[in-house]
């Protein structure tokens, strides 16, 4: 673990506790369930039973991780998720996602330090800040941040007849004022670097962008200060610089906010960073694959996840959540509103899974977080939200969870957490994005090592044989 974050770790350990007891809990509930299938080596083409929207299918095999819904599980490239809550760093993870095996000492430094130093991204913050971000879902300015990103280290194009990345983006950028540190918030301007980039020696001729780890961690890095100078512009106030002392988790909050964060808050926000890294073949990591697939580039296919993220049956649950405990008000509604949602058939967010069966195991460490923080720090209305939360969810285990095995999934408390961190309600999805691209680019490479471009079936279910009937005879 690098320095600033063994601090981080030092100095939080009731985090640490709270989530060895939660991991404690999972095993004691969990042990008796059956052990996972459709894991180990397959031999193409496989037999499967499929259902509409893709249930049951098998798209690829994959290192990266694993989700057992019957157990509430969750895996990534081997190590369960309740130890890499407890002991290892968003920065770790990363890179055992990317690369397959836990960092040692060296390979850790040099992986956060390029991960600090790709956190600058002014050219693209540059445009970003010309958007009418106040009128724009910060989801879509992320995309859309995103697929401008590709205008740096992306080497796709045919050599000879693309432009200089460098030329197409310093035009007129050598005008604008320079500042090597951060001043404050007033005197917050991006420095816009004068060196030229240079292309990595180990890039390989005329590979594909998507095959480029640096790629991977360019956009690991720049969806956090997109992310917090989107939240930024839409206040009104200018991006600031990272801060090269700070983590990950660190820096994305203090890039939000302009202050140091707590190492409570340092500490939450990577955990929350942790768990949503990575999740199985979910809507966006498949979306981001069928784009990658293609042979389209790697910045395209990460716009493509944050756009299916950004939905409320997936990542956008976080922020409806918070709309429905609002709707409900207060604890003492939860019965009559859920009663009435129960008979006009509404979907309860924050709960139901595709795959998990059993408690989602990012609830179980994120319920007690959010109870943590909110008794904490948590305002006024962050505690009415908390407790009808939790009044929600025994109503709900009661009914839905003995009924249909439906139970809180991830975006229940994270809200929660968030709220009680002062975060607004429109950055929730952001946040998933910011740590869900470790798991798309991870993802991503692996796919493409072996690529075969996503191509299901539709059943047809339309007429043949119509007679086409002239304009004037209709
Ligand atoms: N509230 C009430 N009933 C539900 C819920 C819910 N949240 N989720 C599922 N059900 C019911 C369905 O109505 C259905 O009932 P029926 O069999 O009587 O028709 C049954 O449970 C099975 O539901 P499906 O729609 O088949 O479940 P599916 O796997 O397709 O959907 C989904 C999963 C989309 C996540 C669903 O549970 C849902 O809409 N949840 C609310 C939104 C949400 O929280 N999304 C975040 C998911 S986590 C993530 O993506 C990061």
């Amino acid at each position: 673990m690098s320095k600033i974050c063994e601090r981080m770790h030092a100095e939080t350990e009731d985090i640490t506790k709270i989530i060895l007891q939660a991991a404690e809990k999972a095993r004691a509930e969990t042990s008796s369930e059956p052990e996972p299938g459709l894991t180990g080596k397959i031999k193409w083409p496989i037999e499967c039973t499929v259902g509409p929207g893709l249930e049951g299918a098998i798209a690829c095999s994959t290192k990266i991780g694993y989700v057992n819904g019957a157990k509430g599980w969750l895996i990534y490239q081997g190590y369960d998720i309740f130890d890499l809550c407890a002991h290892s760093t968003f920065e770790e993870v990363s890179y055992l996602l990317l690369h397959g095996h836990l960092p040692n000492k060296e390979q850790l430094d040099e992986f956060c330090a390029k991960l600090r130093s790709f956190l600058h991204i002014p050219h693209t913050l540059r445009t970003v800040m010309n958007l009418p971000l106040e009128q724009l879902n910060p989801m879509a300015a992320l995309r859309f941040g995103a697929n401008l990103m590709r205008q740096r280290l992306t080497w796709r194009d045919n050599e000879s007849a693309r432009p200089s990345p460098e030329s197409a983006i310093y035009t007129d950028e050598d005008s604008i004022p320079m500042e090597t540190k951060p001043m404050g918030e007033e005197h917050a301007i991006y420095e816009f670097r004068k060196k030229k980039r240079q292309r990595p020696k180990d890039a390989r001729k005329n590979a594909d962008d998507a095959s480029d780890i640096e790629s991977c961690m360019h956009l690991i890095a720049g969806m956090s200060s997109l992310t917090a100078a989107i939240k930024r512009i839409r206040e009104d106030r200018l991006p600031i610089e990272p801060d090269p002392t700070l983590s990950h988790a660190g820096n994305l909050l203090y890039m939000m906010s302009g202050k140091r964060p707590s190492p409570e808050e340092e500490r939450l926000m990577d955990v929350s960073l942790i768990l949503h890294a990575d999740h199985g073949m979910n809507a966006s990591t498949f979306a981001a694959l069928v784009v990658a697939s293609t042979m389209s580039d790697i910045y395209f296919s990460v716009g493509a996840g944050i756009a299916a993220l950004n939905g409320p049956l997936h990542g956008g649950a976080n922020e409806q959540v918070i709309k429905l405990l609002e709707e409900i008000g207060s604890p003492k509604n939860v019965d009559v509103w859920f009663d009435k949602a129960a008979s006009e058939k509404r979907r309860v967010m924050g709960f139901g899974h595709r795959v998990y069966k059993a408690y989602d195991p990012r609830a179980r460490i994120l319920g007690p977080l959010a109870d943590y923080v909110t008794s904490k720090s948590g305002s006024k209305r962050a505690k009415t939200l908390l407790a009808t939360a939790k009044k929600l969810e025994k109503k709900v285990a009661t009914t839905l969870g003995k009924e249909k095995k439906i139970f809180p999934n991830v975006d229940y408390y994270s809200g929660l957490v968030y709220e009680s961190m002062g975060i607004p309600q429109d950055i929730f999805t952001p946040l998933f994005a910011v740590s869900r691209v470790s798991g798309w680019t991870a993802r991503i490479l692996e796919y493409i090592a072996y690529n075969r471009i996503f191509r299901p079936r539709a059943l047809y279910v339309g007429e043949f044989d119509k007679k086409y009937v002239a304009l004037n005879k209709r």
